[in-house]
């Protein structure tokens, strides 16, 4: 959702802000603003990109600061509702990622006691908040007018005249990067990069007091700890090396985060206590992409564990009772602050049932809900379509049922085989890349298309519809091929495509048979399929090759194929790929 920075040190505040917010836009982009203080506080914000407000303002002075990307919840995009908010004085501006949902009430009495609001956000209710208990001390301040508030938040706080920022977490993620001599405040990693790659991530409850040469938290008024974590990555991880778009960068690093994630994990081969404990169903819960990589899961799972395994949209999961009976709970999340699966990680946990988390961020909140965790190493992932966490995700799943596989030992050896040979297959897969843009950029041209398959391949169908929509704004469907009949049938025609993924295991009959009524309706048919079907050849309009191998795998093999397709479709209709309109990175509301 909204990007949060923060900085405090010896050197000028605002084009380190200015900076921080450019690596922040992917989580959300209708507008930002800064705010910088030396004796009193200056604010600029406007809708738009960092860019743009960047040239439109003028040199600022001072050594302390807070800015902010903004993914509108309340109240339109606009120059007044773009943080930083401003308590009725201008001397308290603040900066807020979350919801208060007692908003309406608080403005209210606000209001009652002659507060003045311009806004139409829930977060201007903060400063004024903050201003009506500030008697000299900001940091009592936040944490009685925290009091009043209900909802998620982080937030900083900057009053003018005070060496120091304030913040604060609930339920919104917040770090603190520790400089020499200077502090960081980010809502993620990638904003501080360029800075220092230690960090503390603050718990809910949390409050930060941050100066130039010091960090102090404190909970419930008493002082805490928290441990600091070194971050993994590079400032060269979240560049984008040469390519034309993000999104096209980590589709391409695929060969080496599935090398990284099954060397990683393989090496450490800390055993998954979830797998020990008993279980005789698995429950995967999950939001957006990653959810596919769990039904892609499930698969693998039921296969090589032989047991029952669920799987659950974490925001569906929230709202029912689920008989969790001798069930073990993965919880996948790409970057650990999903708010929905986070709710769903909590329900679940308070249910006593084990959750094992998988996710790609270092001490992110799902790894510090969870019973255990592990680590994609996918590295940042800065597209908003999420590409290369979905592969690597899918490894830990594949690693994790191959170590408690019931398999016999030559189908164990030969899924070892498979897996290692993954890199190359993947890397042939991106050698074609040209031919798979031939495509794209015909299938650019339409304005809806279907994704058809079966099996372990019905998930890549739902995926590659996803990838598609989000980047190139053409309405995709994925729907299992044996489905299509009993509904959308009525949606072909010659202005509707068909992606078909065709996998080389016992659903290919079925899909030939599939593809055959497909083409009797007048779709155009592209198929995705393995290299010398020629059965295939002979049934679509075109075919895109993909290298053969045991169909487990195709899942990864045949995702990357359609994430080119989407990208370079989207490319074709001149979309803004990385930042895709109305999406965000990381959804930390509800
Ligand atoms: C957002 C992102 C998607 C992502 C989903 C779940 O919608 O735009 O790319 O798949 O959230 O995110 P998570 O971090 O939990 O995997």
């Amino acid at each position: 959702m909204c990007g949060i920075v923060g900085y405090i040190g010896g050197k000028q505040a605002q084009p380190i802000l200015l900076n921080c917010l450019g690596r922040l836009e992917y989580r959300g982009y209708d507008s930002c603003g800064i705010a910088v203080s030396a004796n009193a506080i200056e604010v600029y914000k406007d809708a738009g990109r960092v860019k743009q407000l960047a040239g439109a303002m003028p040199k600022l002075d001072g050594v302390v600061g807070i800015g902010h990307t903004r993914w509108a919840t309340h109240g339109e995009p606009s120059q007044i509702n773009a943080h930083p908010h401003l308590d009725c004085s201008g001397n308290i501006a603040v900066v807020h990622n979350g919801v208060i949902n007692n908003f309406q009430k608080l403005k209210q009495q606000l209001i009652g006691e002659g507060h003045n609001f311009v806004s139409q956000t829930d977060t201007e209710v903060i400063p004024h908040l903050i201003e009506k208990y500030y008697h000299g001390n900001l940091e009592e301040a936040v944490a009685t007018a925290l009091r009043d508030v209900e909802g998620s938040y982080a937030i900083v706080v900057l009053a003018a005249g005070e060496p120091k920022l304030v913040v604060a977490r609930k339920d919104c993620p917040i770090i603190i990067g520790i400089g020499d001599r200077e502090n960081f405040i980010a809502s993620d990693v990638p904003a501080i990069l360029d800075y220092t790659n230690r960090a503390l991530y603050l718990e809910d409850g949390d409050i930060g007091i941050v100066t130039k040469e010091g960090i102090r938290l404190r909970r419930d008024g008493a002082e805490v700890k928290r441990e600091e974590h070194r971050i993994p990555w590079s400032v060269e991880d979240a560049q984008k090396a040469g390519y034309e778009h993000f999104m096209l960068k980590e589709i391409h690093e695929q060969p080496k985060v599935i090398r990284d994630t099954l060397g990683d994990y393989t090496q450490r081969a800390e055993p998954a206590m979830l797998m020990d404990t008993g279980i005789e169903s698995m429950l995967i819960l999950a939001c957006g992409t990653s959810y596919h990589a769990a039904l892609v899961g499930r698969y693998i799972m039921e296969e090589l564990l032989s047991i029952l395994v669920r799987v659950e949209l974490a925001s569906e999961l929230n709202y029912y009772v689920p008989n969790l009976a001798k069930t073990g709970a993965i919880a996948i999340t790409q970057s650990g602050e999903t708010a929905d699966t986070l709710k769903a990680m909590k329900k679940l946990k308070d249910m006593g049932c084990p959750v094992l988390a998988i996710t790609n961020v270092v001490g992110s909140s799902a790894s510090r809900i969870a019973n255990q965790t592990i680590y994609i190493r996918a590295g940042p992932e800065i597209s908003v379509a999420a590409t290369k966490s979905f592969t690597a995700q899918l490894m830990v799943l594949y690693w994790l049922a191959m170590s408690y596989s019931k398999v016999d030992a030559r189908r164990l050896a030969g899924l070892i085989m498979g897996i290692r040979q993954l890199p190359k297959k993947v890397q042939q897969v991106l050698d074609n890349e040209d031919e798979i843009m031939k495509y794209a950029k015909y299938l650019a041209g339409y304005e809806n298309a279907f994704f058809i398959g079966r099996g372990i391949n019905f998930p890549v169908a739902l995926e590659g519809a996803l990838k598609l929509k989000e980047v190139s704004y053409i309405h995709a469907e994925g729907c299992p091929a044996g489905e299509l009949k009993h509904g959308s049938f009525a949606l072909l025609s010659k202005d509707v495509p068909v992606i078909a993924i065709v996998a080389q295991d016992n659903t290919y009959e079925a899909m030939l048979t599939n593809l055959k009524e497909v083409k009797a309706r007048g779709s155009p048919l592209i198929a995705l399929a393995e290299e010398g079907d020629e059965d295939i050849d002979q049934l679509a309009d075109s075919v895109i090759t993909v290298p053969k191998g045991d169909a487990i795998f195709s899942p990864v093999i045949n995702t990357v194929a359609l994430q080119l397709l989407a990208y370079y479709a989207a490319k074709q209709r001149g979309c803004p790929i990385d930042n895709p309109r109305n999406l965000a990175k990381s959804v930390t509301v509800e």
